[in-house]
């Protein structure tokens, strides 16, 4: 079975003093998480969409659902968690309740704040999976990267050898799961990137072309990006 995980469990601090966090804030003509999750409503394949969002703010995006309509019998609101991967671990264990993990079993995560995910990238995601026991969503690096730490440039690596992640990042869950127990305490608040923990596992992980107005929105700044976004593509 094929599962989505919509990543909602943040509040957004960098986004600034705004009364709500940022996933409940208006884009066009409603909320950020309102145009992800109709995204993924879109794709038949889904047998659970799992949308996990803070435990004070269940009962809102109920609310926010009902009031925008977004009717789906495959929708189910969970409580995310402290750090991104025990909102992940929280989906995991939702999934095992619901039924018994097999090897077939997929696992597509998004983050609920990047609302132009494509019906192409959800679908190439799955589709790595035939192949891979993940998938990460990339684009290439239009700037050079540059690493540096103290102030000074350690090195400056080949672009043509950089992307950016994106989401979704998708995985085989047996083979996750497996991943995520070798990790310690410490490892599991440091690493936060589930791509990055399955690499670390030894697991390959497929590339899936993402597209540039797949954004994350973090900042005010983004905010104004995506709202222009919007305004091109309806
Ligand atoms: N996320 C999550 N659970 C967490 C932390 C983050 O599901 N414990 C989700 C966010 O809700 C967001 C996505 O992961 O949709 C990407 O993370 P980010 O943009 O860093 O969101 P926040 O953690 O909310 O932002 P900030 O770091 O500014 O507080």
């Amino acid at each position: 079975m094929i599962y989505a995980q919509i990543m909602a469990g943040g509040i957004g601090k960098r986004m600034g003093n705004v009364p709500l966090p940022k996933q409940f804030l208006m884009l066009g003509s409603k909320p950020i998480i309102v145009h992800t999750v109709e995204k993924f409503c879109l794709n038949s394949e889904f047998k659970l969409i799992l949308v996990s969002v803070p435990i004070d703010w269940i009962s809102y995006t109920e609310e926010i659902f009902n009031k925008y309509r977004v009717v789906d019998s495959r929708i189910r609101i969970i409580s995310g968690g402290t750090e991104r991967n025990d909102t992940l671990n929280n989906a995991l264990k939702y999934i095992e309740d619901y039924n018994q993990i097999t090897e077939e079993d997929l696992l597509i995560t998004h983050d609920a704040v990047r609302p132009f995910v494509t019906h192409r990238i959800i679908k190439d995601n799955i589709k790595a999976l035939e192949k891979y026991d993940a998938a990460d969503t990339v684009i290439p690096a239009f700037d050079t990267i540059v690493q540096g730490n103290n102030g000074e440039v350690l090195s400056i690596p080949n672009r043509d050898l950089m992307y950016q992640g994106h989401t979704p990042q998708s995985f085989r869950i047996v083979s996750l799961k497996e991943s995520l127990n070798k990790l310690t305490i410490k490892e599991r608040q440091v690493l936060t990137d589930s791509a990055k923990i399955m690499l670390l596992d030894g697991k390959k992980v497929k590339m899936v072309n993402s597209e540039v107005s797949n954004i994350k929105i973090t900042t005010p700044y983004d905010l104004t990006i995506a709202n222009a976004i919007l305004e091109n593509i309806h």
